[in-house]
């Protein structure tokens, strides 16, 4: 039994790892002694050959030699990796005198402030948001709402087709098909539908060929005008002040009968006639009436059974007015002057 290549490795590897001045090197020095291939490997293969008494005696030498190596490399390492952390801190340095970087937020868009105000009004009085596409079709956003292909109110929305049965929607009003079908049989229906829709218009501070929407539609048994007034009179007093009163106006659209736009009393002079409601005390926010039979009949509803009434509101006409805003270009052209001044809006609504 030969002791001496153990003592050899040993006090070899000893000076090595002791040598060592990088944590390259001392990996390299790991690797020569400690991997599972390395100067040791030759050492215990001698062991099957040895009486089991020499065994013992040379397996333990071994052992030491070993442990001795694989301390003194843990301790070494540790140095290396918390100088180079040092190094890396040193260098590191944080300069806290420094001022901070600005991270700028953004701001929600007033557009979608006042959909998610009125839509919460309207979740208060129990409806549902239903939720429309842009890309409809001419079905849809038409015939099913009663204007057949020949209608002449058609004129004025004739806008933006991809092909003979596709386009972008004229009005929300298309999202009413839907739902009516969508939701036929399973009891009364109180939706609104929040959305943007497209069509040819002048484009000035008024109007816009890209413009939201808030459809409204409620269908069940019995309901009348009566519920339309009352339920767009708690929408004017929650959205624009509870001293508003609204008032109806007859008029016409081909999918209601009998059809109303709807007035609120000027918030800027109560009543009495200013600049901004043109010396009228009244401003028109929206559209509104009973659902015409032949619309509920289209949905699969009987209009003998049930009735109905609908509404669309524009979305930047009552912000127009909630916020005071003069031209409907600005909800468009991404200014962030424009947007930053919503932001006290933003945080009221615990948005
Ligand atoms: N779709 C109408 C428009 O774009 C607005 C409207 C009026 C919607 C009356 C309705 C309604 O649901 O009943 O001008």
């Amino acid at each position: 039994m030969d002791l001496t290549a153990i003592a050899k490795v040993k006090e070899d590897g000893v000076k090595a790892l002791e040598k060592a001045s990088s944590l390259k090197e001392i990996q390299g020095v790991y690797n020569f002694y400690l991997a599972k291939k390395g100067a040791f490997q030759p050492l215990l293969a001698v062991l099957k050959d040895l009486s089991s008494e020499e065994k013992s005696q040379y397996g333990k030498a071994l052992n030491e030699a070993k442990t001795l190596l694989s301390e003194l490399y843990k301790k070494r390492l540790k140095d290396f990796e918390k100088t180079a952390l040092e190094e890396k801190l040193a260098q590191e340095k944080i300069d806290l005198s420094l001022p901070g970087r600005d991270y700028k937020s953004g701001h929600r868009n007033p557009f979608w402030l006042i959909v998610d105000e009125v839509s919460d009004i309207f979740l208060s009085m129990g409806f549902e948001i239903a939720e429309g596409s842009d890309y409809e079709t001419d079905h849809a956003n038409f015939e099913l709402l009663n204007i057949p292909p020949d209608h002449p109110s058609r004129d004025m929305q004739d806008t933006f087709y991809f092909d003979a049965v596709h386009l972008l929607r004229t009005q929300t009003s298309a999202a009413q098909a839907h739902e009516m079908q969508k939701r036929l049989d399973k009891g009364p229906i109180r939706i609104i539908s929040p959305g943007k829709c497209y069509r040819r218009d002048d484009d000035d501070m008024t109007h816009s060929h890209q413009f939201g929407q808030i459809e409204g539609l409620v269908i069940g048994k019995g309901i009348s005008m009566a519920d339309l007034k009352g339920t767009l009179d708690v929408f004017a007093k929650r959205m624009f002040g509870a001293k508003r009163e609204i008032r109806l106006r007859s008029s016409y659209f081909p999918f209601t009968e009998p059809s109303v736009e709807v007035d609120v009393s000027c918030a800027k002079c109560g009543g009495k006639g200013c600049n901004m409601c043109h010396g009228s005390g009244w401003i028109e926010i929206l559209g509104a009436g009973e659902v015409h039979p032949n619309v509920l009949r289209m949905g699969g509803y009987d209009p003998d059974l049930v009735s109905g009434f609908a509404f669309g509101v524009g979305i930047e006409r009552v912000a127009m007015l909630r916020y005071g805003i003069d031209d409907i270009r600005r909800f468009y052209q991404n200014d962030v002057r424009f947007i930053s001044g919503f932001e006290g809006e933003e945080r009221r609504n615990g948005r």
